[in-house]
């Protein structure tokens, strides 16, 4: 199949370089000459592993392109993915579609009478509905518009694409739905499921995804502050209601709260869905309201750990990244996290193994440090923000050695509490008990 991919983000590039390595022919294009001048070069715009390796495999092989050039790349496609950015609209959190719009209206010249043309960006529902009359609108005839939501996680990009629990295809008319099942046909043979839907099932069934997940997350943090409250241990309390298997494991970790690109835009962008459509909905509006409570939660339990004053006291970070092998730092819980403890006159020190060009932009009185035994070094307490695998082999004993202080506020349940006791630092888990600290 002629594939183009508008848009060379996460959600664009990466499944650019899939469908090329599934053998379709692949033409991504992307406004930013920049970013398509260093992808000629080899040189990805984001930090994603494996992805600079599968990009390099397929342009060698001739199956991938990128061009500035929106005409030329869309000519010749049988399908047409957009795959541009809706960020939360500043104000009142709706999905911003300018970009998205833009581009229908950019296409709409250039492509033949047969062509599909998907949403694979997260778009509101109806969003498939508006593309169809622009298209009109601008003279494209016998045009399909389709929904092909994509659920792939940041950092496990590649694996998630090729592996999916699932692929969910909005299609209105059997041409659309038969395109879009020849480009997954891969995936198809390898027996991952897929769902034919209407287009505005499928635009709905990508948020009610997201904002479910956002949901296990909050009601499982909200556990966790109950579980400090009557000494029991969240991490068990996961295992124990994970096992069964109308609740699974994942998605249960207790933590700062969630950020990222998707779960705080995308839960935001259904309430306002929902209030469009009249409908409330109650559960996801208390799920970001409890995920906004939690950042300034956060602090207070570091302002408490250090014995209710963080002024002129050093506290080392480890990670900065909304979560492990990422650079990305959109809506990361470190952010608010440096911003309150600052704010109480605490010198923060940090360290994130790919994040920190990224954090320094939006950290300027942060120390960054070249390694977690760094960030220990002369800190009074020691806070882990980010689960990245590099943190959970460290030797206790010379980061207590290091320390000035000896509060380690584990954040993301990293470190085995008695470990932790064993080396002389007080433990400050997520719900795991009473914290071991005078001040607990
Ligand atoms: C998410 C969805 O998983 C994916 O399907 C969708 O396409 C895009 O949004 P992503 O944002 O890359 O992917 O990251 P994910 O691994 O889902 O984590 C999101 C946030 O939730 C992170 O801040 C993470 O730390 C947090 N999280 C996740 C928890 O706090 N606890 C958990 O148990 C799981």
């Amino acid at each position: 199949m002629r594939i183009t991919m508008i848009g060379t983000g996460y959600v664009g590039l990466v499944s650019g370089a899939c469908f090329s390595d599934f053998g379709h022919d692949v033409i991504c294009v992307d406004k930013d000459s920049a970013k398509i001048d260093g992808l000629h070069a080899g040189k990805m715009p984001i930090w994603e592993p494996g992805l600079d390796n599968l990009v390099k495999a397929n342009v060698d092989r001739g199956r991938l392109h990128f061009t500035t050039d929106l005409a030329e790349g869309v000519k010749n496609a049988e399908a047409v993915f957009i795959a541009v950015g809706t960020p939360a609209r500043r104000g009142d959190g709706h999905a911003d579609l300018t970009f998205v719009y833009q581009a229908v209206r950019e296409l709409a010249a250039h492509i033949k009478p047969g062509t599909v043309v998907v949403t694979k960006s997260t778009v509101p529902v109806g969003t498939g509905d508006q593309i169809c009359a622009i298209l009109e609108e601008e003279g494209a005839t016998e045009i399909s518009v389709a929904s092909n939501p994509e659920f792939l996680r940041e950092g496990a990009a590649i694996a998630d694409f090729k592996h999916p629990d699932r692929i969910v295809v909005g299609a209105e008319d059997s041409h659309a739905e038969a395109v879009l099942k020849e480009i997954y046909r891969p995936l198809f043979l390898n027996r991952a499921p897929i769902l034919i839907t209407g287009r505005r099932t499928a635009e709905l069934t990508k948020y009610a995804a997201n904002a479910f997940l956002a949901v296990k997350i909050s009601f499982i943090n909200e556990i966790a502050n109950l579980c400090e409250a009557v000494d029991a241990d969240v991490q068990d309390v996961a295992r124990g209601i994970g096992l069964d298997n109308r609740i699974g494991p994942k998605f249960l970790h207790a933590g700062p709260g969630y950020g990222g690109s998707c779960f705080p835009k995308d839960t935001l962008a259904l309430l306002q869905t929902a209030e469009k459509a009249g409908i409330d909905q109650r559960i996801v509006r208390t799920t970001v309201e409890v995920n906004d409570a939690r950042k300034g939660e956060m602090v207070d339990r570091i302002v408490k750990a250090l014995g209710g004053d963080v002024a002129g006291k050093r506290i080392g970070l480890l990670g900065l990244a909304f979560k492990p092998n990422t650079d990305d730092m959109r809506d990361a819980p470190s952010i608010p996290i440096v911003e309150g403890l600052e704010k109480q006159g605490g010198k923060i020190v940090a360290f994130d193994p790919v994040a920190r060009e990224h954090a320094e932009k939006l950290m300027p009185n942060v120390e960054f440090a070249g390694s977690p035994y760094a960030v220990a070094q002369g800190a009074d307490a020691l806070v882990v923000v980010t689960e990245w695998d590099e943190f959970r082999g460290i030797d206790l004993d010379r980061v207590a050695a290091a320390m000035a202080g000896k509060v380690l506020v584990d954040l993301r349940n990293v470190y085995d509490r008695a470990e932790a006791e064993g080396a002389g630092l007080h433990y400050w888990g997520m719900g795991r008990g009473k914290p071991s600290h005078p001040a607990g």
